[in-house]
């Protein structure tokens, strides 16, 4: 991850939070139970697990995310962290049961499982990874039915406007051949297919819809992994700051205080 392009302001609004926050509590963790946080991140659902299963005894939860920038950031931030031994592994989740060989109660995944291009894959990994009865959490604001109808003109006008704050500003465009293939994004019901066909029981689903203000999108926006989703192949400071542009346009053209958007919250067990 590149320095500084990272998803730590987002993570702070308090609809983030809630929703990590909420997904943890359908779970239903116990103190002293061993939890994996997949796609760790900078460690804002780390920090949320270490609180709902610490101080049991022998507590433990491992961070395991790919990006070394990102675990370095993530291993400041836990550094106050008490009640549960907190251990660190890089790589990705395509590696899961190598990175971690005893099996866990539990299996998280916030915010990420939409950027796997193998989801069988990670499910099996997963799989592999929990004992018998432990629960797979995860949530994604980036499938097939994230953005509500009434969100669509926002979209469609801030995609309009950053394209043009990229080209007036910086003579720049994104690149089309990465954009054709940009990740294929499931629906909420081949969710639900894919972890059944790999030996899960879905415990809960919800959708959660969330009024996103201006101030969250402007933050997204700092982040690598959106830049590079919606405008792949612009240098990151001139497709950051060409989103923020094109969001506040978008905003005060259509008059929004907010724009809604879904998240998708799972918890299913090892059956
Ligand atoms: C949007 S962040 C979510 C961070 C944190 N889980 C949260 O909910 O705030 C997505 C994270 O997934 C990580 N990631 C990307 N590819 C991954 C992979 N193949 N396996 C595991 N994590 C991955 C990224 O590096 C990033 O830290």
């Amino acid at each position: 991850m590149a320095d500084g392009f990272t998803l730590e302001k987002f993570a702070r609004h308090p609809f983030y939070q809630e929703i990590n926050r909420r997904l943890v509590k359908l779970a239903g963790l116990r103190p002293g139970q061993k939890v994996v946080d997949l796609g760790a991140g900078t460690g804002a659902v780390t920090r949320l697990l270490v609180e709902e299963v610490g101080d049991g005894g022998n507590a433990e939860v491992i961070a395991v995310e790919p990006s070394e920038s990102a675990l370095e950031v993530a291993r400041r931030n836990l550094q106050d962290l008490r009640g549960a031994v907190v251990r660190f592994g890089q790589g990705g989740a395509e590696r899961l049961s190598q990175l971690v060989k005893r099996q866990v109660d539990a299996v998280f995944f916030c915010n990420a499982i939409h950027l796997i291009r193998e989801k069988a894959k990670v499910v099996q990994e997963v799989y592999r990874t929990l004992r018998q009865d432990g629960t797979f959490s995860f949530s994604t604001s980036f499938y097939e039915g994230a953005e509500p109808p009434e969100s669509e003109q926002f979209y469609r006008r801030w995609m309009v406007r950053a394209l043009r704050a990229l080209k007036t500003n910086y003579g720049l465009m994104p690149d089309r051949a990465e954009r054709a293939t940009a990740r294929e994004r499931l629906t909420a019901a081949e969710y639900v297919e894919l972890l059944e066909a790999n030996g899960f029981r879905i415990r809960d689903k919800e959708i959660v819809t969330v009024n996103m203000p201006l101030e969250s999108f402007e933050d997204i926006s700092e982040y690598e992994l959106w830049i590079t989703g919606v405008l792949p192949g612009v240098p990151l400071a001139a497709g950051s700051q060409a989103l923020k542009i094109g969001v506040r346009e978008a905003f005060e053209e259509l008059g929004l205080k907010s724009s809604p958007r879904n998240w998708l919250l799972v918890v299913a067990s090892k059956s």
